[in-house]
C-alpha cells in the first residue's frame, strides 16, 4: 500500500473511529456491492458519517489522496452503480437516516439521505398522506439511492417518476462544497435546475446528503384487478381499454413463466383456474357502484374482443395485497437464477411493434433458455429477464446475453427508445449508453461531470467512462 494511500485510511481513522471506518474483508464485500452479482467487490475501506460536515471532510481528503468514492444507499441497485471493484472508497449513507422536518402545510417531509423509503411512506400515512413512489425494495432501498438512480417502480402512470417528489436536496460535490438546491420551493425559476441534474445522475456528480420530498394524498379505496389473456397484443389493447374509461393507479404485466415461479417459490395461490400467457394487474380507484359498473363494462368489452379469458378483482385490503405480490415478488424470486436483466422502454404507442420485435430476436436466440417478461408496461418500460441454467458459469452467461443485447438495443435506438427505463446504467448499460443517447450528449454529460467533480473522484466508471 502507497504512504499516500496509508495516510488516508489513517486520517479517516482518526476522524471516524473504529465503528464507522471499516476495513474488514466481511464489510467491504457487504458494502461493496449492489444487487447485481456480475462485478467482485473489493474497495479498499468503508466510511459512515454522520453528518453533512463528515461527508465533506471525507471527500476533501479522498480528492487529496486522489481515492475515488462510491457513495452507497441501501445498494438495491440492479444496473452495478454502487459496485466498488477498483479500491475504491464507500461512503455508506447507513447513520444519516433521521427525518429532520414535517411540513404540514407545504406536505413535505425533509430527511437525511440515507432514511429507508419505507419509513418515510410510513411517516406520511401517519399524516394522512403518501409518498407515492413504490417499488418491491421500499424496506431496504435508502431515499439517496432512490434519488441518485431517479427509482420508478408501480406507479410510474399515475404519479410520476422519483424526481418528480423532489423539491429539494443537498448535495456534497467532488470538490467537498455543499448545494442546497431548489430548498423545498414548488416554484424556482432561476436558471438552471441543478437537482434534475443531480436525479439520475447515480453518484457521478456527488454525494445527496439531504432531501426535501413533496407528498400527496392517497388514493381513495384502491382496488386492483388481475386478467389472464392471450397475447401481448392483448396487454395493450385491454391498456387502451381501460385508460380510455378510468384513470389508472398502475398497469403492470407479467408472463406466465413469472406467474409460475412466484407461485412456486412464495407460497402465493394462483388468481384463478385459467391458465394464459400473460397477465395484467390494474390499480384504480374505487368510487362506489359506478366505478363497478364502469369495469364490469370493460371487462365485458375485452372478453368479446377475446383480449381477456378471465379475471380477479380484490374484494379487501388483504386480497388487494395478495394480489400485488404476484407481481411484486417476482424481482426476488427470480434473483437465485443471476438473471440478464433488460429494462426497457418505448413511447407506449410503440410497444406493440417493439414488442414483437424484441420476442423474435428472443425467440430466436434463447430458445433453451428460460426467459420471463414482466414491467410496467403502462409506461412502456419492459423487464425482461433471462434466467442462468445452474450449470452455465456466470462469466459465460454473462457474455452470450451481452452479445445479444446490441440486437435488441439496435431495435430501441431505431424507435428512439431507452435502453434502461428506471434501473440506471451503472456498470451493465455503460458499453451501451451509444443506443439511447448521442455523442453530442454524451459529450455535455462528461463536461458537466467535470464542472461538479474535476477530479473524477465521484463514482468514477459508472454511466461512461471519462
Ligand atoms: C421491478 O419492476 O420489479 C423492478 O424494477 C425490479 C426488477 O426489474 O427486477
Ligand atoms: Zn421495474
Amino acid at each position: 500500500m502507497t504512504t499516500r494511500l496509508n495516510d488516508f485510511r489513517k486520517q479517516l481513522s482518526q476522524l471516524l473511529g473504529e465503528q464507522r471506518f471499516l476495513t474488514d474483508d466481511r464489510s467491504r464485500h457487504h458494502y461493496g456491492r449492489d444487487w447485481t452479482r456480475f462485478a467482485t467487490p473489493n474497495p479498499c475501506a468503508v466510511a459512515l458519517p454522520e453528518t453533512i460536515a463528515e461527508v465533506q471532510a471525507i471527500v476533501r481528503k479522498a480528492r487529496t489522496a486522489g481515492v475515488a468514492i462510491v457513495p452507497s444507499g441501501g445498494r438495491t441497485g440492479l444496473s452495478g452503480g454502487a459496485m466498488a471493484s477498483n479500491g475504491e472508497l464507500v461512503i455508506a449513507l447507513d447513520r444519516m437516516n433521521k427525518v429532520l422536518e414535517f411540513n404540514t402545510i407545504d406536505r413535505s417531509l425533509r430527511c437525511q439521505a440515507g432514511t429507508i423509503t419505507k419509513l418515510i411512506q410510513t411517516i406520511a400515512v401517519d399524516h394522512q398522506l403518501i409518498y407515492p413512489v413504490d417499488f418491491a425494495s421500499s424496506g431496504s432501498s435508502q431515499i439517496g439511492g432512490n434519488i441518485a438512480t431517479n427509482a420508478g417502480g408501480i406507479q410510474v402512470i399515475r404519479y410520476g417518476m422519483t424526481r418528480d417528489w423532489v423539491s429539494g436536496l443537498k448535495v456534497v460535490t467532488g470538490t467537498g462544497d455543499v448545494l442546497d438546491l431548489n430548498r423545498g420551493l414548488i416554484k424556482n425559476n432561476t436558471g438552471f435546475d441543478l437537482r434534475h441534474l443531480i436525479a439520475g445522475s447515480e453518484g457521478t456528480l456527488g454525494i445527496i446528503v439531504e432531501a426535501t420530498l413533496q407528498l400527496t394524498k392517497p388514493p381513495i379505496n384502491p382496488r386492483v384487478i388481475v386478467l389472464g389473456l392471450p397475447s401481448m397484443d392483448a396487454v395493450m389493447a385491454v391498456l387502451q381499454a381501460f385508460r380510455a374509461q378510468i384513470p389508472l393507479l398502475a398497469y403492470e404485466f407479467f408472463s406466465e413463466l413469472a406467474l409460475n415461479k412466484v407461485i412456486e417459490h412464495q407460497e402465493l395461490q394462483r388468481p384463478f383456474a385459467a391458465v394464459t400467457p400473460f397477465y395484467a394487474l390494474l390499480e384504480y380507484e374505487h368510487l362506489g357502484e359506478a366505478t363497478d359498473d364502469a369495469i364490469m363494462a370493460i371487462v365485458d368489452y375485452c372478453m368479446t374482443e377475446r383480449w381477456v379469458e378471465d379475471a380477479v378483482v380484490s374484494q379487501n385490503e388483504s386480497q388487494r395485497r395478495s394480489l400485488w405480490r404476484l407481481r411484486e415478488d417476482i424481482s426476488d424470486t427470480i434473483a437465485r437464477w443471476t438473471p440478464y436483466k433488460n429494462d426497457i422502454a418505448t413511447t407506449i404507442a410503440q410497444v406493440p411493434g417493439f414488442l414483437a420485435q424484441v420476442d423474435g430476436i428472443v425467440a430466436a436466440r434463447y430458445s433453451d433458455l428460460e426467459v420471463i417478461w414482466y414491467g410496467h408496461i403502462g409506461d412502456g418500460n419492459l423487464h425482461l429477464n433471462i434466467l442462468k441454467p445452474d450449470s452455465v458459469p456466470v462469466a459465460d452467461f454473462q457474455a452470450r446475453c451481452k452479445a445479444v443485447s446490441a440486437d435488441i438495443f439496435s431495435v430501441i435506438k431505431a424507435m428512439g427508445g431507452s435502453i434502461s427505463a428506471e434501473h440506471g446504467v451503472g456498470l451493465l448499460k455503460k458499453d451501451f449508453l451509444g443506443y439511447s443517447r448521442t455523442i453530442e450528449e454524451i459529450a455535455i454529460m462528461k463536461g458537466i461531470k467535470s464542472v461538479f467533480d474535476p477530479d473524477n473522484i465521484m463514482n468514477p466508471g459508472k454511466i461512461f467512462d471519462t
